[in-house]
């Protein structure tokens, strides 16, 4: 078959070449080069008759996107597990699927949240610039003195996949009590974690370590603001590796300021990359991290596994391997 005949697919950035492989051998691909995303108006050149798109959470693809490529766009296949990039519904309205890459990175973004709550805990980041900067003068009985995380509240907002895997964590290793939100009771976890589901506002109130694990909508959006985090115990150490947008960035730094919030572990932040002298990154208190939940060798790898069987699904009419509109 001439190669013009083979449907057209733009890949937004390089990822495992093998994967990208398995598209080379039943279509055009072209795959973005550099490592930055292409500014919007290349995009909007390079979609123009694809057949299939696979995008990251950094592209955002809305209707002029949709639009752009024209009548062939079958499918939009999310290299992420998050699609709020995405405008879904506009992509429903005009019959293309879009896909995502759950459960594949659930083991890698728990791991990391119990990560930052260490780390924001327990002072890692000023512990560590100091011995940088030359300030490490002498072992001190009050000297960057954190908290014991041991049999305390912990406060899970979202119990999806990743707030269930880092509830295990939490709960097992270090034997805490467990209050969550959710839109469903989970009677797993208040079996075998003992959980409670709660209101925003009890979570609030009762948890001495909150972490943030709801997807990106209208209803969470800056859901942590400064009527939230006035109804938070003092001294809650709070961790983000959901979307940045979910906290209101002005409230957290004078929630850090007052001490209302003791520590923040932030890997995900509005906007990304945040400015290196952003008050959150300046913070001492906190420990900003660049988006790297998902960031481990097997689950990249399985990220682009599906987000390829996706886009081969979506070319032949099939309903995807993981499809957000089915
Ligand atoms: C996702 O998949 O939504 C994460 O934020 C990045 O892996």
């Amino acid at each position: 078959m001439n190669d013009s005949n083979l449907p057209k697919i733009f890949v937004t950035r390089q990822m495992a070449e093998k994967e990208l492989d398995r598209l080379r051998s039943v279509a055009q691909v072209e795959v973005w080069p550099d490592s930055l995303p292409p500014s919007r108006e290349i995009l909007l050149q390079k979609v123009a008759g694809c057949d299939a798109m696979l995008t990251l959470l950094s592209d955002r693809i809305d209707e002029q996107v949709l639009d752009a490529a024209g009548a062939s766009l079958k499918v939009v296949s999310n290299y992420a597990v998050g699609y709020n990039n995405i405008d879904v519904e506009a992509a429903k309205q005009r019959g293309i699927r879009v896909g995502n890459t759950p459960d594949v990175l659930t083991d890698a973004t728990a791991d990391l949240a119990v990560t930052l709550m260490f780390a924001a805990t327990r002072r890692v980041n000023e512990a560590s610039d100091q011995v940088k900067n030359g300030q490490w003068t002498t072992w001190e009985p009050n000297g960057l003195l954190g908290k014991e995380l041991a049999g305390r509240t912990l406060g899970v907002i979202g119990m999806g996949r990743i707030g269930k895997a880092f509830a295990q964590r939490m709960v097992g290793g270090w034997n805490m009590r467990l209050v969550y939100t959710s839109r469903t009771e989970q009677a797993d976890v208040n079996g075998s974690l003992n959980g409670l589901r709660v209101e925003l506002d009890e979570l609030l109130s009762q948890s001495d370590f909150i972490s943030v694990h709801v997807a990106l909508c209208d209803a969470t959006r800056e859901m942590l603001n400064e009527e939230t985090f006035a109804k938070m115990k003092d001294g809650v150490v709070l961790v983000n590796t959901a979307r940045g947008e979910i906290i209101d960035q002005d409230a957290l730094v004078d929630a850090l300021d007052s001490e209302k919030v003791f520590a923040a572990g932030l890997d995900v932040t509005t906007p990304e990359p945040l400015d290196h002298n952003h008050p959150l990154v300046q913070h001492p208190r906190t420990i900003i991290l660049p988006h790297i939940g998902s960031a481990t060798d097997c689950s990249r790898l399985a990220m682009a596994e599906i987000a390829v069987d996706n886009i081969l699904a979506g070319l032949e009419g099939k309903p995807l391997r993981c499809e957000v509109n089915a």
